[in-house]
């Protein structure tokens, strides 16, 4: 018992102004109170043991909670590396592509550029022989003849200057191609345009390989005015294009198959006030699965070093920058086009 209840205890124990059975019901109530003391007691002594445990359990949470915050801030840090790992790599894999198409054209740029070079090469030396008679004919007084060859040279002259500005031209072009487009529009003719990206494309390819060959089709629609474009961007559009129908008439070529004769075609087009081009080929054409993947960045199904998987998902870009469209139509093993849509002005 309680000492404080013991004392209560014995105290009525004496006490001769209590009766025995008073006695008896008061220590009855005593040890009841004690009974109930102690139990109380020990509840308490629980709850604290609880309250202990509980807070311990809530200290343990809280430094797991703070691990899992700072494993997430970890996390958002590797994640926040990664994307600017990934915007450099895509940055280079745009560089990349653009090199890429460079060199596809570079071939073709050479073929383009040889032949004015001929041209020069050929006149110049005539001319000098023309020079050489000239002198003679001074020598021999025959002053007819020596107008005769003047006027001639001068005709040479203008010819070579004329093929000479036609290589300055490529050349101007090549470099056009080679640098960051400033995206700036202006008044250009789009069948010239396309017309000098197909050949490039086509030559280049040709000089890459010597077995690659295909039927190239053109119709242009003469009555396209010069329309506002960035000529830079649109020509990588073609080009793009046009790689991937050589590409797929190429592979298709690979098969063997009977009677099967690569053709590429472009067409222009005006159709009320928008201009419309068409890159087609007889190639096999895009299957339906991957077809709604085409246009997305990274996307390709050739093997590494020949697809960066951009080229379609520029175009598209630039397509849109210039308030056009472009959409595939494609049946399977039969060919494919493609359809850009510009605004006229
Ligand atoms: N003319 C085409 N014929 C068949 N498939 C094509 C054609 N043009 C594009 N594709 C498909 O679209 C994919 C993406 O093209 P693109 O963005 O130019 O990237 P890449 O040429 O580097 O693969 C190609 O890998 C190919 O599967
Ligand atoms: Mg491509």
């Amino acid at each position: 018992m309680k000492p404080e209840l013991q004392t209560i205890h014995d105290f009525l124990l004496i006490n001769e102004h209590i009766s025995a059975n008073e006695k008896v019901q008061l220590i009855s109530a005593l040890k009841k109170a004690d009974k109930d003391f102690s139990i109380s007691e020990f509840k308490l002594e629980r709850t604290e043991k609880v309250k202990r445990t509980t807070a311990i359990l809530l200290e343990e949470t809280i430094e797991e909670l703070e691990q899992k915050r700072k494993a997430v801030e970890d996390t958002n840090k590797a994640l926040q590396q990664s994307l600017n790992d990934l915007k450099g790599a895509q940055a280079q894999l745009i560089q990349s592509e653009k090199m890429a198409s460079l060199g596809e054209l570079t071939a073709g740029i050479a073929h383009e550029i040889q032949n004015p070079l001929n041209f020069v090469n050929n006149f110049s030396e005539v001319s000098k022989e023309l020079l050489e008679e000239m002198l003679e004919e001074i020598h021999n007084g025959d002053m007819e003849e020596v107008n005769a060859i003047a006027q001639d040279v001068i005709q040479n002259l203008e010819k070579i200057n004329h093929h000479g500005k036609r290589a300055d031209g490529i050349v101007k072009g090549m470099l056009q191609h080679s640098r960051t487009s400033s995206g700036a529009k202006e008044l250009t003719d789009i069948n010239v345009l396309v017309d000098e990206y197909l050949r490039l494309a086509f030559h280049g390819l040709r000089a890459k390989d010597k077995s690659f060959n295909a039927a190239l089709e053109s119709n242009f629609d003469d009555s396209i005015k010069h329309i506002n474009i960035a000529p830079q961007d649109i020509g990588r559009v073609v080009l793009n294009l046009i790689t991937n129908a050589f590409y797929a008439v190429n592979e298709k070529k690979k098969l063997h198959l009977e009677d099967y004769e690569p053709k590429v075609s472009v067409e222009t087009k005006k159709i009320k006030n928008l201009v419309e081009i068409r890159v087609s080929d007889n190639g096999n054409g895009i299957p339906k699965k991957i077809l709604d993947k085409i246009f997305q960045p990274f996307f390709t199904t050739k093997p590494t070093g020949q697809g960066t998987g951009l080229g379609l998902s520029l175009s598209y870009d630039i397509i849109k920058s210039h308030d056009g469209d472009i959409k595939a139509n494609t049946i399977e093993n039969e060919g494919s086009t493609f359809i850009i849509t510009l605004p006229e002005n």
